[in-house]
């Protein structure tokens, strides 16, 4: 299915009333800029968080579709998965933005941080390897560990009240232009999309396997990627099943360190 229209604006995930889930659009412009990527909103009463805010051609709409749903002064935390470009490009426009958000990363990139011109640290929150728990309104986000799948300082967040499980770059797919769906239907059809990106920028096998006996300890009600589409009902469970027998990174692509006189 081609991005339609109507997929630009904010999408509701979850609603309880007092704490809701957004997806913030997509764009048919966006496929010839670069990768896909989903941005997520969480508001439980006036305080919200984003999730892997992303890159700079997007910021635009991403930062229409939240403001169209909350006052960005009551952003508390953004929260980073990992490092790369496509999730923090527009860390300092959101620090600019969102004037009271903390924004929360690994220990390992904090450093790295300033590079992309945010300065001054005090609104860093440092995520220690083990994980934390973070307070918005009355909920509870948790950032637990998904090192090295792919970045060496990885991170999911699950959010407790909606049972939704924001999984970052594992569980992406790379749709082909002109094929995009938000909600995996059928998921041995979406396999396809998953393979090789998970086989070629997962590192390791056995830290899926760890991430995957996590998250069947949560139980998520949906897992939702930064890339490709949500995993909901019975997909749920045969996508952990699909991770599980998968093998990734290293132990694929041992074979290519080797000196080739080219
Ligand atoms: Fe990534
Ligand atoms: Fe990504």
């Amino acid at each position: 299915m081609p991005i339609k229209k109507i997929y630009t604006e904010a999408y509701l995930l979850y609603d309880d009333g007092l704490h809701k889930v957004f997806w913030l659009g997509i764009e048919e412009a966006d496929e010839e800029k670069g990768i896909l990527t989903n941005q997520y909103m969480i508001v439980d009463g006036n305080e919200a968080a984003l999730l892997d805010p992303g890159g700079y051609f997007i910021f635009d709409r991403v930062a229409r579709n939240v403001i169209s749903k909350i006052d960005p002064m009551n952003v508390k935390y953004i929260f980073f998965s990992h490092q790369d470009p496509d999730v923090l490009g527009t860390i300092n426009l959101w620090y600019e933005e969102t004037p009271n958000a903390k924004l929360a990363i690994s220990s390992l990139w904090v450093r790295f941080v300033p590079h992309l011109a945010v300065t001054g640290t005090s609104r860093i929150i440092e995520i220690p390897d083990e994980g934390t728990r973070f307070k918005l309104g009355n909920s509870s986000i948790y950032a637990l560990p998904a090192h090295y799948l792919h970045s060496p300082g990885n991170f999911s967040f699950y959010d407790e009240k909606s049972g939704i499980f924001f999984s970052g770059d594992i569980g992406a797919a790379a749709f082909p232009e002109g094929e995009w769906y938000l909600f995996v239907d059928n998921f041995n059809e979406h396999i396809k999309y998953m393979e090789g990106f998970h086989r070629r920028y997962m590192s390791s096998t056995k830290a899926l396997k760890a991430w995957v006996r996590m998250v069947r300890e949560v139980s998520p009600k949906v897992i939702a990627p930064q890339h490709g589409a949500i995993f909901e009902g019975e997909n749920v469970g045969k996508f952990l099943d699909w991770l599980e027998s998968l093998e990734v990174g290293i132990d694929v692509y041992e074979h290519l360190f080797r000196f080739r006189k080219l």
